[in-house]
């Protein structure tokens, strides 16, 4: 299973357009998670991965803020009746437009199966409510957030409590650019403590907080950037 990062902050390769946000298409689930702020550079991105955008048949958004909902009202005409998955979080206003843009919108409120081995933890309390994803690679868990802004450490914990397991693999947007190196290491180290074993942090972690993985989680620490695609069965093999 390839996540391929469509979207990001950092570009790993020139000709990618990076901006701030977040986007991440899982290929072989079809499945979009988040659509960053602005839908040309998420063209432009797929047609440099030669993704057709008809090969997106779901969108998960992980919360309404607009660097992660941002390209998704005009990537809906390229798209033929796609499924959204949205939780309370999102105005009826939003939802009414992706309606009308021909998008078949699927309400959760609750962890939730959203296709086969993908799962979301549901929305979790923050200042702007937030859901992740969750994925099933044959036993092992992978778990993308978005911004993580209810904290990274009570997405993992709620991970645990809903299927038993701690997430081997953690990425996304961690939210830590605020945070003192102090605080950050003691989340790091926590993960690490917890059994998460590769982290692929990005978007709103922060340089800072870049390093600090970087340190604790050595080999299982993976960069990421728009234009990278991370083969999860490989990266989970080793651990
Ligand atoms: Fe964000
Ligand atoms: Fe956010």
């Amino acid at each position: 299973m390839e996540a391929y990062i469509v979207f990001n902050n950092q570009s790993a390769a020139p000709e990618f357009v990076s901006g701030w946000g977040l986007s991440v298409f899982f290929r072989s689930k079809r499945l979009l998670f988040d659509t960053g702020s602005e839908t040309n550079a998420l063209l432009h991105n797929f047609s440099l991965f030669n993704i057709t955008p008809s090969e997106i048949h779901s969108i998960f958004l992980s919360h309404f803020h607009w660097d992660h909902a941002g390209g998704l009202l005009g990537l809906l005409p390229h798209l033929s009746s796609p499924k959204i998955f949205l939780h309370r979080g999102f105005s009826s206003g939003f939802i009414a437009e992706i309606r009308r843009l021909g998008g078949e919108v699927v309400l959760f409120n609750e962890p939730s199966k959203i296709g086969p081995g993908v799962y979301t933890t549901g929305p979790l309390e923050s200042s702007s409510p937030e859901a992740a994803l969750i994925f099933d690679i044959q036993g092992k868990l992978a778990l993308f957030t978005g911004c993580a802004h209810p904290g990274i450490l009570n997405l993992v914990h709620k991970t645990k409590e809903l299927w038993g397991k701690v997430p081997l693999l953690v990425g996304g947007g961690f939210h830590l650019l605020q945070m003192s190196r102090k605080k950050i290491f003691f989340i790091a180290q926590e993960l690490h403590r917890l059994g998460v074993r590769l982290v692929a942090p990005s978007h709103c972690t922060g340089q800072k907080a870049l390093e600090v993985f970087a340190d604790i989680f050595r080999n299982g620490f993976v960069a990421m950037g728009a234009g990278k695609i991370l083969f999860l069965e490989k990266l989970m093999r080793k651990f």
